[in-house]
C-alpha cells in the first residue's frame, strides 16, 4: 500500500493543564492540516514541516514563538532546527530574540549559510526578517509562570517538567524525501543565553532518507545526554518506527531518568507519535485521515477535510 505522503506533529511532552488541553490538541490538528496541504499539493517535506511548526509558533498555546517561556530575566530566547534527509543538510538558531518564527530563520540558515553565522539576530537582519517587539511574543500565562518560579523555594526544572510545549514536525513527501523541524522557547526561567537540545543535530531532530526522521521534546539537558533523535534512528535501522521510538525513550528513562516524547517517520510512510510523559498533543495526516491524541494509548481519527 502506498503510504506517502505523511506528516506528524507534536506540541510538546509533559502535563498539559486541564484548561489548556483542548487548545493544545486543536492546535496540533490545525498545524498538521497546514503542513499536509503542502504535501498534498506536491510540495516538499521540508516546506511542509516548516509550515506546520511555524503554525504552532504563531499559536500562543505552545512553548515556541509566541507563548515561549521566559528566561530568568523575564525575556524570550528561542532555539530551532530543521534537517533535510536527502543531503543531510541542516540549519539551526539558538537563543534568538524578537523573531516571530525561529523555524523559518533556521531554514534560511540551511539554505543560505555555509558556515554558521556568529549571531542569529544579525543573520535575521541580513536576511531582511523583520524584528517583532519582544512583548508581542510574551503571553500572560508565560509571565505568570515566570513570576511564580522566581519565588523563594520554587523549582523551575520540576515545574517545567509538568508543562512543556516544544513543537516539532516530521514528514515524508511524494518523492520519499524526509525532513524534520523543531522549535522551542527552552526551559522555564532558564539562564540567559542557555541553549538546549533543540538546535543540536541528533538531539532536537535528525533526518536521513535512508532511515527516517525524528523530532524530539523533553528536558534538553537529558535529551542531549542520549542524543535521542539519532538514537531512535539507530534503532529504526533494525526495525519498526514505534518500537524504535519506545526503545529510545525507554533508554533515556532508565539511563538518565528523563521523560520526553517524539514523532517519527520512516521513508515508506510508516509513522509514530510516542512519549514517556503523561501527555503529548500530537497529530498525523496521511491519505484522507487525520489522527490525533493527547494521552498514552489515545488515538482518534477523522477525515482530513473535516474542519472540526
Ligand atoms: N527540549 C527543549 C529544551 O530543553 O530546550
Amino acid at each position: 500500500m502506498d503510504l506517502l505522503p505523511v506528516l506528524v506533529v507534536h506540541g510538546g511532552a509533559g502535563t498539559v493543564p486541564r484548561e489548556r488541553s483542548e487548545q493544545s490538541v486543536s492546535g496540533v490538528r490545525s498545524a498538521a492540516r497546514a503542513g499536509y496541504a503542502i504535501l498534498r499539493g506536491g510540495g516538499s517535506s521540508m516546506d511542509a514541516v516548516v509550515e506546520a511548526v511555524a503554525h504552532m509558533e504563531d499559536n500562543p498555546s505552545y512553548n515556541a514563538g509566541c507563548g515561549s517561556v521566559l528566561n530568568v530575566k523575564g525575556e524570550i530566547e528561542m532555539d530551532a532546527i530543521v534537517m533535510d534527509g536527502k543531503a543531510l543538510g541542516s540549519g539551526a538558531v539558538s537563543a534568538v530574540r524578537n523573531v516571530a518564527n525561529p523555524v523559518r530563520l533556521a531554514r534560511l540558515v540551511m539554505d543560505k549559510v555555509v558556515f554558521y553565522p556568529p549571531c542569529g539576530q544579525c543573520f535575521a537582519q541580513e536576511m531582511g526578517i523583520s524584528e517583532v517587539p519582544p512583548e508581542s511574543l510574551v503571553t500572560e500565562y508565560s509571565r505568570m509562570r515566570w513570576k511564580k518560579n522566581l519565588e523563594p523555594g520554587a523549582n523551575p526544572v520540576e515545574s517545567q517538567m509538568g508543562k512543556m510545549g516544544t513543537v516539532g514536525a516530521v514528514a515524508v513527501d511524494r518523492e520519499g524525501n524526509v525532513a524534520c523541524a523543531t522549535s522551542t522557547g527552552g526551559m522555564l526561567n532558564k539562564m540567559e543565553g542557555r541553549v538546549g537540545d533543540t538546535p543540536c543535530i541528533g538531539s532536537g531532530g535528525y533526518a536521513d532518507n535512508q532511515v527516517g526522521a525524528v523530532s524530539t521534546t523533553g528536558h534538553g539537558e537529558v535529551i542531549m545526554k542520549v542524543t535521542l533523535a539519532r538514537l531512535i534512528l539507530f534503532h529504526m535501522e533494525q526495525g519498526d518506527t514505534k518500537e524504535a521510538s519506545d526503545m529510545g525513550l525507554a533508554y533515556m528513562k532508565s539511563r538518565v531518568d528523563g521523560l520526553g516524547g517524539v514523532v517519527t517517520v520512516g521513508p515508506q510512510g510508516n509513522w509514530a507519535a510516542r512519549f514517556s510523559s503523561l501527555q503529548m498533543a500530537w497529530a498525523a495526516a496521511q491519505k484522507d485521515s487525520l489522527h490525533y491524541g493527547l494521552y498514552a494509548g489515545e488515538h482518534f481519527t477523522q477525515s482530513i477535510d473535516d474542519p472540526h
